[in-house]
C-alpha cells in the first residue's frame, strides 16, 4: 500500500524537532550538528532571533496580501535587492524551481518583444538543477529527472560542465540565453572558473544572448560575496535566487535588468503568495543581515578555515576523499566512496551532510557556524571517514 505522503523521497529516519543555530535536535533529545542547513536553506541558522522575531512581528500583523494590492514588505526588500546587485527590478516566488520557471519565461519573452519569437534555444551545462517543473527538468535533461515525464519543453540545449570551446560552437544569433549556476549544486559543488564565468558573458555579449545565472543555491552570501558571479566581477541578465533568500521561510525571486525585464508587463506573470508579506518580512531581516560587507568577510573567513581542516581531511583518508572543492562555505568533499555512506557515518556521529552528484558528498553549513563548530563537524567528519574506511576491502586502505 502506497504510505499517505507520496514515496518520492529517501528519507532518513530522523526527525527534528527543533533547532537551535547550527543545530538540529531530534525528538529524541539528541543534537545533530548540521552541515546540510536544509541545504543551504537555513543561511542563519535554526530559530536565528532576528528572523523569529521579524517572522512573529509579521504574523501578529496581517499574513497575507494580494498581488492586485500594493506590499510594502515586498518593496522593501526589491529595493535592498536592487541596492546590492545588478538588478533594476525584483519578482518575488515562492521556491527556486519557480524562479526558473519565470526566468525562462522572461527569455521567451524578451526575444518575442524583440521580433524574434523563433529565438528560443537556451544553452545549459550537463549537471545542472534547476528544480522539478517540466521547464526545469528540460533545462537540466539528466535522464534521471526527465525519464517518464517526455514530451520535454522544448528550446534546450546541454553542452558538458564548463567546456568552453563547446560553448563557443554552439552558441550563435538562434541562442536565446545561456543558463547556468556560478557553482553547481546538486552536480556536485562544482565551481564555474572566474576566467569561464568572463568568457561566457563575453560570448553572451557578442551573440545578444541573455546570461541567466542561477543563484538559488550560491546565493544570499554562501560563497562568501553576495552573489557567486561577484567573484568573476560579470553581472547576469536574469538571475534565480531563492533558498537562503528566506533563511527556512519560503521565499525565491527572479532579479533582472530593465532591458531583460522590459516586456514582462501587467498581466505577464503572477502568483498568489509570491512576495507574501510573511515570506518579505523574512527577507528583509535575512538581508539586513547577509549583504553586510563584514558578515560575507566572516563567511570568507569561516570557508577558508573549514576548506583547510577539510584539506587534513582528504590527506588523512586517502581512501575516502579524493579532493575539497566549493568556494565560501559551498563546499564539497569529492569521495572515493559512495558520499551517502559517508552522509550516513556521519548520521552515527550526529552529524548532518548531503550527498551530490559526482560523488561529492556537500557541506552547506549555516553562515553563522562558529570557529569551535567548526573544529567539532571536522572532529565528527573525521569519525566518520574513519568508520567508512574500516568498512572498505583491506587492499584500499591507505
Ligand atoms: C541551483 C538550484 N536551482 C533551483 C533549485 C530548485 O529550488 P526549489 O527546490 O526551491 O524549487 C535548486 C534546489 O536545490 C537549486 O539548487
Amino acid at each position: 500500500m502506497i504510505d499517505a505522503i507520496l514515496p518520492t523521497y529517501n528519507r532518513a529516519d530522523l526527525a527534528f524537532e527543533r533547532g537551535e543555530g547550527a543545530w538540529a535536535i531530534a525528538e529524541d533529545g539528541t543534537r545533530y550538528l548540521d552541515l546540510g542547513a536544509g541545504i543551504a536553506v537555513n543561511a542563519l541558522g535554526h530559530a536565528n532571533p532576528a528572523l523569529v522575531a521579524a517572522l512573529t512581528d509579521q504574523a501578529s500583523r496581517i499574513w497575507h496580501v494580494s498581488n492586485i494590492y500594493r506590499i510594502p514588505q515586498q518593496e522593501r526588500l526589491a529595493e535592498m535587492l536592487v541596492e546590492a546587485t545588478f538588478a533594476d527590478t525584483v519578482f518575488f516566488t515562492n521556491s527556486g524551481t519557480e524562479a526558473a520557471e519565470l526566468a525562462i519565461k522572461m527569455v521567451r519573452k524578451y526575444w518575442d518583444a524583440a521580433g524574434e519569437p523563433e529565438r528560443i534555444e537556451i544553452l545549459t551545462f550537463e549537471g545542472a538543477f534547476h528544480g522539478r517543473s517540466t521547464g526545469a527538468i528540460a533545462a537540466a535533461g539528466s535522464e534521471k529527472m526527465v525519464k517518464g515525464y517526455g514530451p520535454l519543453m522544448p528550446g534546450f540545449r546541454q553542452l558538458p560542465w564548463g567546456d568552453i570551446a563547446a560553448l563557443k560552437a554552439a552558441i550563435g544569433p538562434q541562442t536565446a540565453a545561456v543558463m547556468l549556476e556560478p557553482v553547481q549544486g546538486e552536480g556536485g559543488i562544482r565551481v564555474m572558473p572566474d576566467a569561464d564565468l568572463r568568457e561566457i558573458r563575453a560570448l553572451c555579449d557578442s551573440t545578444g544572448a541573455l546570461l541567466v545565472l542561477d543563484e538559488v543555491q550560491s546565493g544570499m552570501g554562501r560563497t562568501g560575496r553576495l552573489f557567486a558571479h561577484e567573484w568573476a566581477g560579470i553581472a547576469p541578465d536574469i538571475m534565480m535566487v531563492a533558498k537562503g533568500i528566506g533563511g527556512g521561510f519560503p521565499l525565491g525571486a527572479v532579479l533582472a535588468t530593465e532591458k531583460a525585464a522590459l516586456p514582462m508587463t501587467a498581466g505577464s506573470h503572477g502568483s498568489t503568495y509570491g512576495g507574501n508579506p510573511l515570506a518579505c518580512a523574512v527577507g528583509t531581516a535575512v538581508m539586513g543581515i547577509v549583504a553586510e560587507p563584514e558578515f560575507l568577510a566572516e563567511v570568507g573567513r569561516k570557508g577558508a578555515l573549514l576548506r583547510q581542516r577539510l584539506e587534513g581531511l582528504v590527506a588523512a583518508h586517502p581512501a575516502v576523499f579524493e579532493a575539497v572543492r566549493g568556494q565560501g562555505l559551498m563546499l564539497g568533499l569529492r569521495c572515493r566512496v559512495a558520499p551517502t555512506d559517508l552522509v550516513k557515518a556521519g548520521y552515527d556521529q550526529h552529524l548532518l551532510t548531503v550527498a551530490a552528484a559526482d560523488n561529492t558528498l556537500r557541506l552547506l553549513p549555516p553562515l553563522t557556524i562558529t570557529e569551535d563548530e567548526i573544529a567539532e563537524a571536522v572532529a565528527r567528519l573525521d569519525r566518520a571517514a574513519t568508520a567508512v574506511e574500516a568498512a572498505l576491502p583491506t587492499e584500499s586502505h591507505a
